[in-house]
């Protein structure tokens, strides 16, 4: 006989996961949206100064430290909540995944104009810039809308 039942263990194992995954989620959004406005200053710092350098090593920490690991534990988390939960065939999580998918790629776009940056070549605007820094605010208000009113 046990103080507890594996359905209520299964309960509070949902429910650690899903914390961690919102802990996660503030990690990774928090990264994106500010890696762009750390690409904004950079670009208005002469080439080669050591202004320029402390910008390029502010920029890979936060992607190494901070933005991929999350991103990574969000999936984790997110692919482990969906199983246990039994939400795969759940229309709200089809359209939430096809937006994640689309702020993986934009994390995988921003990484890569980083590394653009520090090789000395600056191809968007500083104004092109801040616009697609509007991609993960919007991202994110569509994926909790999804997630808690689950509409469909
Ligand atoms: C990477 C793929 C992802 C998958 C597979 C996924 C899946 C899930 C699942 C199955 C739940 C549990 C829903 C429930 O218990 O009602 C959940 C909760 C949540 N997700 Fe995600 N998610 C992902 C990414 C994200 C992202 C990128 C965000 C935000 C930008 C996000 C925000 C949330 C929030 C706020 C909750 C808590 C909702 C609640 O407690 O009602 N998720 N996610």
């Amino acid at each position: 006989m046990t103080a507890f039942s594996l359905g209520s263990v299964l309960e509070m194992t949902y429910l650690w996961i899903k914390a961690g995954h919102v802990i996660f989620v503030i990690f990774w959004i928090a990264a994106l949206f500010i890696l762009p406005r750390y690409y904004v200053y950079h670009q208005e710092c002469a080439p080669g100064s050591a202004e320029e350098k402390r910008w390029i090593d502010r920029e890979r920490k936060l992607r190494a430290i901070i933005m991929t690991p999350s991103m990574i534990l969000v999936w984790i988390f997110g692919i482990t909540l969906a199983t246990i939960g039994h939400w795969w065939a759940a229309g709200w999580l089809g359209t939430k995944l096809l937006i994640v998918l689309g702020l993986s790629g934009y994390h995988g776009y921003m990484i890569g104009y980083g590394k653009k940056l520090a090789r000395g070549e600056r191809p968007l605007s500083g104004t092109a810039l801040r616009l697609m820094n509007e991609v993960p605010g919007i991202a994110t208000a569509l994926i909790v809308v999804l997630v808690i009113v689950k509409p469909f």
